[in-house]
């Protein structure tokens, strides 16, 4: 095998994300290149099989007519992915506890995992609770809670006198995460919020309030606090620490070649193919960045490239509707986020 690298800097991180991926893939195989391809035994559970699912992710409910979308399996190059088995899930991480932490886009990939172990076990008793900012799904037979912490910016938004600060030093919501067995966290899309549904008034680094700053670098800051979190708490023994890589979205046809398409809606098959004409969102690299800086284990689910093949598999008109509208962010379920819990659940030990 023959690498080039541009620095010194570049090396280290390459072969520190190298370690990484195979720390947590014994397989030593690429789960996350592959393409997409017609199976006619998916998809992993029929909705209304899944009786809590959220009507903003019920595309079928809300009257999305066709259904090819929910037939796709990935299929990773150079070799293939166990097929999610919900009994053995749940024998295995008896007694355990997994915490997805982060925006929406964690709420749609726990909400499909709950569905998926559900559907796989309909007569095992569930307990389904919210208090706050905390889902809490457990199955009390077996002693797994699959949980959900809302927390969009991973760092504190604190309200204070002058109004709203979001922290990008401060990370007090991790009070949240202790004890948990597997954490997952996500991180991107309210980086770039702006006007009313922005939350928060000021932004402050270190000792430093500012009205605004670049939205990339605060997102990169907001990580390497993150990062620190990570390196001075997590017992890798004990825990283990994956990150939802940067979920896609398809406002744009001129990034799949379809310049006429203004979104996902109509959109009825994914792009063929292992590569996207766009390329990736500018987050990916600065994830990648930070993540290849942490000096504890953490596994990129590095769900971009998969994820962006999948234009037809949003909501798109098929959402919440009304004032909330289009929607090509989130994915409808069944759909993309049981893939990225079908590679979860080829990674996990
Ligand atoms: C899902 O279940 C419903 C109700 O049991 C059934 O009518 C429908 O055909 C099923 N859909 C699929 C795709 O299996
Ligand atoms: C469900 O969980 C809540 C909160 O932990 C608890 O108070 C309640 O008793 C549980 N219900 C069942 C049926 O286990
Ligand atoms: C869509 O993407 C193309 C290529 O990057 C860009 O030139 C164009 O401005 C974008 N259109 C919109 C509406 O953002």
């Amino acid at each position: 095998m023959s690498f080039r690298f541009h620095s010194g800097s570049s090396l280290t991180a390459a072969v520190s994300l190298l370690l990484l991926v195979y720390k947590a893939n014994a397989s030593g195989c690429d789960f996350f290149t592959g393409t997409w391809v017609v199976d006619g035994s998916y998809p992993l559970y029929n909705a209304s099989a899944c009786p809590f699912i959220e009507r903003e992710f019920s595309c079928q409910k809300n009257g999305r007519p066709d259904s090819l979308y929910t037939k796709f399996r990935w299929k990773p190059l150079h070799c293939n992915l166990q097929r999610f088995k919900g009994a053995d899930f749940l024998e295995r991480f008896k007694g355990k506890s997994i915490m997805f932490v982060g925006d929406s886009l964690s709420r749609n990939q726990w909400q499909s995992l709950t569905c998926i172990l559900h559907s796989s076990m309909p007569e095992a008793k569930y307990n389904l609770t919210r208090e706050g900012d905390l889902s809490i799904f457990t199955f009390p037979d077996y002693k797994v809670n699959v949980m959900l912490d809302r927390n969009v910016y991973l760092v504190d938004v604190a309200r204070e006198k002058i109004g709203r600060v979001l922290k990008l030093d401060s990370i007090e919501g991790s009070k949240l995460w202790n004890g948990i067995d597997v954490l997952i966290f996500n991180t991107w899309h309210w980086w770039n919020r702006r006007g009313p549904t922005q939350p928060w008034d000021y932004i402050q680094v270190g000792d430093e309030i500012k009205k605004d700053m670049d939205r990339m670098l605060a997102f990169e800051m907001a990580l390497t606090t993150w990062a620190r979190w990570v390196d001075s708490n997590i017992d890798p023994a004990k825990t283990l620490v994956l990150f939802q890589g940067i979920s896609p979205s398809h406002y744009n046809g001129t990034l799949w070649d379809e310049p006429s398409a203004k979104s996902c809606v109509g959109q009825k098959q994914p792009v063929a193919g292992s590569t996207y004409p766009g390329g990736l969102p500018p987050a990916v690299e600065v994830l990648k960045g930070v993540l290849s800086k942490i000096s504890k284990p953490v596994t990129l689910l590095d769900v971009t490239t998969l994820s962006l093949l999948r234009k037809d598999a949003h909501p798109s008109i098929y959402g919440l509707g009304g004032s909330a509208g289009l929607d090509c962010s989130h994915w409808c379920l069944p759909g993309v986020p049981d893939t990225w819990n079908e590679i979860l659940y080829n990674l996990l030990p």
